[in-house]
């Protein structure tokens, strides 16, 4: 749980897939919320937190099973709003007197349904049903019978007769359908009406997140020294800047050059974060090092494990130069701490080892400073702009931490890795002329371990094929292709063919995720 002078709002999971849209509709609404696994949230655990008000999410169990989630009592004794959506619906009609039926014998519901109100008004729904319906998500097989005492119905669907239900004394509202997918057109304002009903201020702001922010890490870390791997990604700078704004000469950057990064990018940014923003950067030069041990490989889980070993090692030697560091701060955000409930249990296959400094704290006897554990991607960004970072900076497309090694399948040669980078400067000097650069999620070049005949002038050639890479997606746990024009397509494969020796050949990769992954290694 973290510390914050804001209102709060608990969000208790129950394992829905889109608990963390619930979060986000909220943070939109500046909104501070926190959501927790049912299994951890006891009555002790909603008194301390204190919420404002409570959301039980959906999930995909049946209140009908024995030994199903529950809330705990305290959530309804707290005397606050309580939200219930789904499963969250469900739970509080069968907690407080009301009545479920299993899937078999009720109309189970997937997918784009229509809600019409009832006569009686309420709040909640202000600025609702203005064209007579309103097109919710539902996604439900179990579905409420008979409702809790003390509980009125205020919006309907062929499917769910208690689509929607509230006890207005009590401030107790339940929700068959999901208002915080994007299929649910009208959701937000559903939120937006809860929380006004709650009292929030709507005071998370990013202004005051940075104040806040700044006030924690110098309680936090008084007077001892802190070290930071910097990576020049959004993450890790975001967090060097709000680290700098805090403790100023306390705080020392590591940035560790592998000789896999693309064009200028260290002399950006160490120019950037060095000699722009006066923080105190070590550029560790280790490209010989990391080559050295990379020769010869061509599997690319060795690839990744040499160099996320070589990191580290790295890493610490140069930390160790650093006298009297406790702290070792990571750009670590909302979405990797959320502890979400896993239904299916069991590990998950090994895809790609990332490349991280997990683990170094333990190894190196360091206490973590993680000032972005309460933020998502985008509040980074905002929070980045906030604190002076230039646009372009803050924007750029996530890079892998293991580099233009995983763009380089097989084995990884100085020649291919010059000729690689300088096709990546041209196509994304490409995206960036045609303004396509923010619509898409990451874009690259990959360099193909063959070599294909061709002819330029009157002579043949035997040149690298390379591939070009541009994905849409929301996490990169999913992506798809990004469809550019033909034009596109053949004006960048002429420029980097003529701008780029050692490139003969240019193919666009048409694969989305999954089955394929984003990076080719
Ligand atoms: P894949 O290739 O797994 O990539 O579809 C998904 C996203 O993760 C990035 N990526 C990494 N990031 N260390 C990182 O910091 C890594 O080892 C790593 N491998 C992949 C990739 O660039 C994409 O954004």
């Amino acid at each position: 749980m973290t510390s914050t002078s804001h209102d709060r709002l608990l969000i208790i999971d129950f394992g829905s897939q889109v608990t963390q849209l619930i979060a986000r509709r909220l943070r939109e609404l500046s909104v501070y919320c926190e959501i927790h696994p049912y299994q951890l949230v006891t009555d002790d655990f909603v008194r301390d937190f204190a919420p404002k008000a409570i959301i039980f999410s959906g999930g995909p169990d049946s209140v009908m099973r024995e030994g199903s989630p529950r809330p705990p009592k305290a959530a309804y004794e707290a005397g606050v709003p309580i939200l219930g959506i789904c499963y969250g619906q469900q739970v509080m009609m069968h907690d407080l007197g009301g009545r479920v039926e299993a899937g078999e014998n009720a109309t189970a519901e997937f997918g784009r349904a229509y809600v019409t109100p009832e006569e009686a008004k309420l709040p909640l729904l202000e600025g609702w049903f203005g064209e007579g319906r309103e097109q919710v998500w539902m996604s439900h097989g179990d579905h409420v019978a008979e409702i809790a005492p003390g509980f009125e119905v205020f919006g309907t669907s062929p499917g769910a007769p208690f689509a929607i239900t509230a006890d207005a004394a009590r401030n107790f509202y339940a929700v068959q359908f999901h208002p915080e997918v994007h299929h649910t057109p009208n959701g937000a304002k559903l939120y937006e009406n809860f929380v006004r009903a709650a009292g929030f201020k709507g005071d998370w702001t990013m202004g005051a997140y940075r104040e806040e922010a700044v006030a924690r890490i110098r309680e936090q870390v008084g007077d001892k020294q802190v070290i930071c791997a910097l990576s020049g990604g959004v993450d890790s700078s975001v967090a060097a800047a709000l680290l700098h704004e805090a403790i100023g000469d306390q705080l020392t950057c590591v940035f560790v050059d592998h000789g896999l990064l693309r064009l200028d990018e260290a002399k950006e940014v160490v120019g950037m974060f060095r000699d722009h923003m006066n923080l105190s950067v070590i550029h560790a030069e280790e490209q010989e090092l990391f080559l050295g041990e990379l020769e010869g490989q061509s599997d690319p889980e060795t690839k990744r494990k040499i160099i996320g070993k070589l990191f580290i090692d790295v890493f610490q030697k140069y930390a160790n130069e650093i006298e009297g560091a406790e702290f070792l701060a990571q750009g670590t955000l909302y979405p990797d701490v959320i502890e979400s409930v896993s239904f299916s249990g069991g590990p998950s296959v090994t895809i790609k080892s990332h490349h991280n400094v997990g683990g170094l704290p333990e190894k190196m006897g360091l206490k973590l400073v993680e000032p972005l554990r309460e933020l998502f991607k985008d509040e980074v960004r905002a929070l980045g702009h906030e604190l002076g970072l230039p646009a372009h900076f803050i924007g750029r497309h996530p890079f892998p931490g293991p580099g233009l090694a995983i763009r380089c399948p097989g084995e990884i040669t100085r020649e291919k890795l010059e000729i690689l980078r300088k096709a990546d400067a041209v196509y994304i000097d490409q995206i960036r002329k045609h303004g396509l650069y923010d619509d898409i999620w990451q874009a690259f070049v990959a360099i193909l371990p063959v070599r294909t005949v061709g002819v330029m002038g009157d002579g043949r050639t035997y040149d690298y094929a390379c591939a070009l890479r541009a994905v849409t997606s929301v996490d990169g746990m999913t992506a798809d292709y990004y469809p550019f024009s033909h034009d596109f397509l053949g004006e960048t494969a002429t420029r980097i063919i003529n701008e780029v020796k050692g490139i003969n050949r240019v193919t666009y990769d048409i694969t989305s995720k999954p089955p394929g992954t984003i990076e080719w290694e």
